[in-house]
């Protein structure tokens, strides 16, 4: 059982969840976090934290993708334990449709 980042997250990054991590389970992409799926101990700490309901537990209907790509990245990225500044227009992207073909990155974060 884990907790996993979802397509909400994509070019909103708001990042309240990271600060109430108590394994710091979370990774930095350029703009979208994800969790270890293998780290996090499934506490439940940062799904109510996040304003755009972004995280959902793995046991949600559709979240096999989702784990699949927060594990993948979790490798890639690096961890991040510390809020940052989220994007400018972080409001705006809220809700949008096809974030993950239209503008999720693969590049890194920059981490704390
Ligand atoms: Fe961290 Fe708990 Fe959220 Fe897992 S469920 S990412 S351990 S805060
Ligand atoms: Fe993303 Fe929500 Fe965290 S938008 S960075 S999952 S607070």
């Amino acid at each position: 059982m884990t907790y996993v980042v979802t397509e909400d997250c994509i070019a909103c990054k708001h990042m309240d969840c990271v600060e109430v991590c108590p394994v710091d389970c979370f990774y930095e992409g350029e703009n979208m976090l994800v969790i270890h799926p293998d780290e996090c101990i499934d506490c439940g700490v940062c799904e109510p934290e996040c304003p755009i309901d972004a995280i959902q537990s793995d046991s949600a209907p559709g979240m096999a993708p989702w784990i699949e790509l927060n594990r993948k990245f979790a490798r890639l990225w690096p961890n991040i334990s510390e809020k940052g500044q989220p994007p400018g227009n972080a409001k705006a992207m809220e809700g949008r449709p096809d974030k993950l073909r239209d503008l999720f990155s693969e590049l890194p974060g920059e981490g704390t």
